[in-house]
């Protein structure tokens, strides 16, 4: 009796759970017909359960340093738009620029960050980088604002910093490796910038406060590549080196923003909370005072944006210099344009007015664009305006918790979109005669409602550290014969550092 009755209840159950699924089958197919959705390419795999031979062979790639150009190839042998299965999840991949605008702008709010938070949380908290949703919302309004055209312009307290970076620059000719000194240039105005006063990574003192910070940092930011490939697997790991990490940072910010609270009384926030009398400067921490008191959310904030603007800036540079050192033709063309400034120091308008320099920049986050690629998790049943069908030009589904990953590194370099020479370095075809129109296939910030709210500050600074070095060196040599190859982390630099030798100009 006791046994039917279990047997009766198993029935019900299978049969409740067929009736789901059926019904689920009904719903997906009925959807995908009013959306005129056709399959998607999906990559010859031997198997389609767990896929891991393509995590082995992305694992090995990675190795190589050469997941990128993996990544390419396969574009190349699949087409724009394919799915293929890793570790037992799909990964819609694409380099489709209507399909990326559909995913970033279109239709926005049907796609989330997925998984970010649980990564990124220990140490960034809820902030502008790692929050979806009425959260996210909330965090651009507070830091959008002070993202304004006066606020990157401010070149003098850039300047003292470039001064640092040179003077660690040999003048003899000997090597020297220009990568470490960029993430040490950018570290430094950064946190001058956000906090109010710069950990001098190029001077510090080893074990110094400030030094330790750096050092935390960037210990920690290491880690969250790491953790993000790990999904909701990373509850299972401990890692104390990066708990440690994460403590440390926490406690060098916190101690900056207390003390900017206990400097600066409500009433009066909208003075400086410099106290000091000197020439008033901008300090992101001071205006962000002027709307929240949160510690927690000022400190989320400023870790938020750090993270965002720090490698990113030093990765452009190295990547630029990289190219620099290599070419010759390159380097006397901007030489010529910054010696019209006749050694005066650029400002802000006059960098906006510098043609070549710009080229050279759209030309540097084209080929090498410092975030390669991006993901987006769907937060219910959509479609992808094209890949499907044999066309390949018909909508596809996208079920909720779908993976919608893209490439700017292999979307940069199509040569439908950026003709035969696509391959190749050359800053002027961003001139306006050659009527280059990429769209949205040019995303090195971004688009759409998350669109880099840095753009202009990393710009701003890019360009004027490569000014101020050609003003200080008129000449650049290799010191490495090999060719490029990728160092991801979060962002994409040099995966062999930026040797070089530098030639001072005669004063
Ligand atoms: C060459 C330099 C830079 C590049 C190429 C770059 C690129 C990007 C990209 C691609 C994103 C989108 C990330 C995503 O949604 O998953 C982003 C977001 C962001 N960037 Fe930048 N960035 C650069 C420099 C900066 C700088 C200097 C700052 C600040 C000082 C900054 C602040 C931010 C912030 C706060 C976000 C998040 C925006 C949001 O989600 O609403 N970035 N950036
Ligand atoms: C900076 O942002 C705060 C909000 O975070 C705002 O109150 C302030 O007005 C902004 N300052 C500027 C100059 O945009
Ligand atoms: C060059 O790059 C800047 C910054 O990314 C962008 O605003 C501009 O549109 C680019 N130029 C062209 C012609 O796309």
């Amino acid at each position: 009796m006791a046994f039917s009755l279990y047997t009766l209840g198993g029935l019900v159950l299978v049969v409740g759970y067929l009736i789901q699924q059926l019904a689920n089958y009904i719903r997906v197919a009925r959807f995908k017909k009013q959306h005129k959705c056709e399959p998607e390419t999906q990559i010859p795999q031997p198997e389609r359960i767990i896929g891991y031979k393509l995590y082995k062979t992305q694992m090995e790639a990675s190795k190589n340093k050469n997941l990128l150009e993996a990544g390419r190839q396969r574009y190349i042998d699949n087409g724009n738009t394919w799915s293929g299965i890793m570790m037992g999840r799909k990964f819609i991949n694409t380099i489709d620029p209507e399909n990326v605008k559909t995913i970033l702008a279109t239709n926005f709010k049907d796609f989330g960050l997925g998984q970010r938070q649980e990564s990124f949380g220990p140490l960034l908290g809820q902030g502008i980088f790692t929050t979806d949703g009425a959260q996210w919302e909330h965090s651009r309004a507070l830091v959008r604002p002070n993202f304004t055209k006066a606020q990157v312009a401010d070149l003098d307290t850039f300047e003292s910093h470039i001064q640092r970076l040179i003077s660690k620059l040999p003048r003899d000719g000997s090597t020297v490796d220009l990568q470490p000194l960029f993430f040490q240039l950018t570290l430094d105005s950064a946190t001058e910038f956000l906090f109010g006063e710069s950990v001098n990574s190029l001077t510090s003192q080893e074990g110094s406060e400030q030094e330790v910070f750096g050092r935390s940092f960037d210990l920690a930011q290491a880690q969250l590549g790491k953790r993000s490939r790990l999904g909701k697997l990373v509850h299972l790991f401990r890692d104390k080196e990066f708990d440690q990490a994460c403590k440390t940072v926490h406690q060098f910010v916190d101690n900056i923003i207390l003390k900017a609270l206990e400097r600066s009384q409500p009433k009066d926030a909208e003075k400086s909370i410099d106290g000091k009398g000197e020439k008033e400067r901008y300090v992101f921490l001071t205006e962000m005072l002027k709307s929240t008191r949160d510690p927690k959310q000022l400190r989320d904030e400023l870790l938020n944006i750090l993270l965002a603007g720090r490698d990113t800036t030093a990765s452009l540079l190295s990547n630029t210099f990289h190219v620099l050192a290599r070419r010759p033709d390159i380097w006397a063309k901007l030489l010529a344009e910054v010696d019209q400034l006749h050694g005066e120091k650029p400002d802000y308008e006059t960098l906006r007015n510098m043609k070549y320099l710009k080229y050279l920049m759209n030309e540097s986050l084209r080929l090498y664009p410092v975030v390669p690629g991006n993901a987006r998790f769907a937060n219910k049943d959509t479609v992808l305006p094209r890949g499907g069908g044999l066309s390949r030009t018909s909508p596809i589904y996208i079920s909720k918790g779908q993976v919608v990953a893209y490439s700017t590194y292999v979307m940069h370099r199509r040569p439908d979109i950026y003709g035969p020479d696509a391959a190749h370095f050359r800053p002027e075809r961003w001139a306006p005669e050659e009527g280059l129109r990429p769209g949205w296939g040019y995303l090195p910030f971004n688009g759409g409602p998350r669109i880099c709210v840095g753009q202009q500050f990393a710009l701003t600074e890019a360009s004027y550290t490569t000014v101020r070095l050609v003003q200080e060196f008129c000449g650049l040599e290799s010191r490495d014969a090999r060719e490029w190859v990728e160092q991801l982390s979060l962002t994409m630099a040099c995966g062999n550092g930026v040797k070089v030798g530098l030639v001072p100009r005669e004063k």
